[in-house]
């Protein structure tokens, strides 16, 4: 089986790799053609760590190939993945424009058997309308098959999430269709869930919710932790050895960011919304969620007073670390307020950075740590990066105007601030 995959996005990218990566003929398809032209000399255009090296590993060996010519990738292709975006509208709602743009194009272009399968998070029951979006642009009947593959992968661990996945799920309603994707996974081990293609659907939506709402329910419960003087970090700890809790993503923080909770969480609120029902868990998640980040400013407020003309240190802009992504990243809303605060805001990132856009023209973007915590009066960190823990601390104290830490992801020891002499807050934790 030869495989296409459609859209050479995060998830595009990551899966053509993985599956040229499983030995299997994979070729990228894009409308981009800068973006394929990249890749084709080896070039990843985000930041992931050891995707790079197995891209050119199979640029090398031939084993995988991007293109820009649709009409040739799927007349040449019997397995297609899509894995274009699904943006939201401005109701939350997910936008299909590109999935119906991709299946169209296939329905016209097919001259034979295809299995068209879709990785992009979609809602559910779009598995139906890719089935009659094909059918209806078909020039010539052609057969078909359709399913439902999610992918689970996180960005910074894209790799060793797609080769060692928890479970594969497939949703499909042709036992055809079936079989070929469970021939396609065969050398990865892990339980494979069969299901209809709209279950499919419901598990990828179900799955991010939820890991959305323990990390609100943390960070809630963080605040409440805080007055009372209880470390949450231990609380995390006590709560997750009980493995029907489970001890990850009880990690309480400024709050989750990206390009898949936020979006997929409103998806699926508007979703309901469709469907005359409201969830009201979720609502709350996303308001804990929005105003997480000004929790932790009420606390530098708390120290400072009036922020306006103070300068503001902010280690860490991407959504989490080993990544370049700032989507939605709850360092970008920090941000935000303290510029309508008029502060001095100094940013550093080892790898990400803030867009050329005059919203942000009054940040100053720095060259390194030193450089943004010089003379700052308080400092906060915002992504986890492992080089912010290594910091030499008490000389980066001399530097700093006034010496305020604001944790905003729990990893810094609040004992060691402490002794070194800094007012240090984290998160439900100090
Ligand atoms: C998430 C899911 O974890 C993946 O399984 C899924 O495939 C992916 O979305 C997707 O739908 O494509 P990702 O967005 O890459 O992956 O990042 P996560 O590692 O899940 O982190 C999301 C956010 O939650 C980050 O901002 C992180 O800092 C935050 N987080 C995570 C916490 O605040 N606390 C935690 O305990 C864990």
């Amino acid at each position: 089986m030869n495989i296409l995959v459609i859209g050479t996005g995060y998830v595009g990218t990551t899966t053509a790799i993985v599956f040229a990566e499983l030995g299997w003929h994979v070729t990228g398809l894009d409308t981009d053609a800068q973006k394929i032209d990249q890749l084709k000399q080896g070039k990843l255009y985000f930041y992931e760590p050891g995707l790079e090296e197995l891209l050119n590993k199979h640029l090398q060996s031939h084993q995988m190939g991007f293109t820009t010519d649709k009409v040739k990738a799927i007349q040449e292709n019997d397995v297609i993945f899509i894995c274009v975006g699904t943006p939201s509208h401005a109701d939350g709602s997910a936008d299909l424009k590109y999935i119906k743009q991709v299946t169209e194009d296939i329905g016209q272009i097919m001259n034979g058997y295809k299995l068209v399968i879709t990785k992009s998070t979609v809602p559910v029951g779009t598995q139906e309308q890719v089935v009659a979006w094909i059918q209806a642009a078909q020039l010539k009947s052609h057969p078909f098959d359709t399913a439902s593959n999610p992918e689970f992968l996180r960005e910074g661990k894209a790799l060793q999430d797609a080769m060692n996945p928890d479970r594969i799920v497939i949703g499909s309603n042709s036992d055809r269709a079936t079989n070929m994707i469970q021939t396609l996974y065969q050398s990865v081990k892990c339980p494979i869930i069969v299901t209809t293609p709209k279950t499919a659907e419901m598990i990828k939506y179900a799955s991010n919710a939820f890991l959305a709402t323990k990390i609100s329910y943390m960070n809630e419960l963080a605040r409440l932790c805080d007055p009372l003087g209880v470390n949450i970090k231990e609380v995390a700890e006590g709560m997750g050895l009980d493995p029907r809790i489970g001890l990850s993503f009880l990690q309480a923080g400024i709050g989750y960011g990206g390009s898949c909770f936020p979006k997929d969480v409103s998806a699926l609120i508007q979703a309901a919304k469709t469907n005359h029902i409201e969830l009201h868990v979720l609502e709350k998640v996303v308001y804990v969620n929005q105003t997480q980040h000004l929790w932790l400013l009420s606390k530098a407020r708390e120290r400072l007073g009036d922020l306006a003309n103070k300068k503001i240190a902010i280690l860490g802009l991407a959504f989490k670390p080993d990544t370049d992504d700032i989507r939605e990243s709850p360092s970008i809303r920090l941000i935000e307020s303290l510029i309508s605060e008029k502060a001095d805001v100094y940013v550093y990132d080892p790898v990400a950075s803030l867009p050329a856009n005059s919203h942000f023209k009054s940040i100053k973007c720095c060259k390194d740590m030193d450089e943004a915590i010089d003379g700052a009066d308080a400092l906060f960190l915002c992504t986890e990066w492992s080089v912010f823990e290594r910091i030499d601390w008490a000389e980066m104290k001399a530097a700093m105007n006034q010496p305020n830490i604001f944790d905003g992801r729990n990893v810094l020891d609040a004992g060691k601030m402490k002794d070194i002499g800094y007012f240090y807050q984290g998160v439900g934790y100090s």
